[in-house]
């Protein structure tokens, strides 16, 4: 890390690179560490809820990593591809869980028709992120 700051093509170049540093490190800890670990929370439960599932991802892992009951290797983020009922079970498991409420506030970058809506160009919107993911047909509209 020393040597990038002392190098002036890095992003951790002198006084930016720290502040930009310090930025990462919120990111880390602010806003990587409790969705992380609540998400990990909310998805053991529901492997717990419903054995059944948990069993046929256990069979989809032991099918790419080899090993019965336990994977023979450990599991690679590069077998994803190879998994898509773990995939498609995180993203469900994403979906459905109320982890994060409302989205990060933003801001629009311009006049916007939406929904039967006008948004003048600089208006923070915060979307309702459960009632995006729970109710049918909202987030295709
Ligand atoms: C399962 C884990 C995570 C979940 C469920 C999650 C969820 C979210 C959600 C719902 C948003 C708001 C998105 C939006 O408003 O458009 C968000 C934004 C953000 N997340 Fe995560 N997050 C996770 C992990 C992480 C990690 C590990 C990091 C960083 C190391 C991170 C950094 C951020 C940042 C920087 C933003 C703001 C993005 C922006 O300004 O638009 N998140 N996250």
């Amino acid at each position: 890390m020393s040597e990038s700051a002392d190098d002036a093509s890095s992003t951790f170049h002198g006084e930016k690179g720290r502040v930009q540093l310090l930025g990462m490190g919120m990111d880390l800890f602010v806003a990587g560490t409790d969705t992380t670990t609540t998400m990990m929370e909310w998805i053991t439960l529901y492997l717990a809820s419903y054995p059944e599932a948990q069993a046929s991802l256990r069979a989809e892992v032991e099918s790419v990593c080899g090993g019965r009951g336990r994977a023979a290797r450990p599991v690679d983020l590069r077998d994803r591809g190879d998994c898509p009922r773990v995939q498609s079970a995180i993203e469900e498991s994403l979906r459905f869980s109320p982890m994060a409420v409302v989205n990060v506030p933003h801001r629009a970058q311009r006049d916007t028709h939406l929904g039967g809506y006008f948004f003048p160009k600089g208006t923070q919107v915060g979307a309702g992120r459960s009632l995006l993911m729970l109710v049918r047909g909202l987030l295709l509209q």
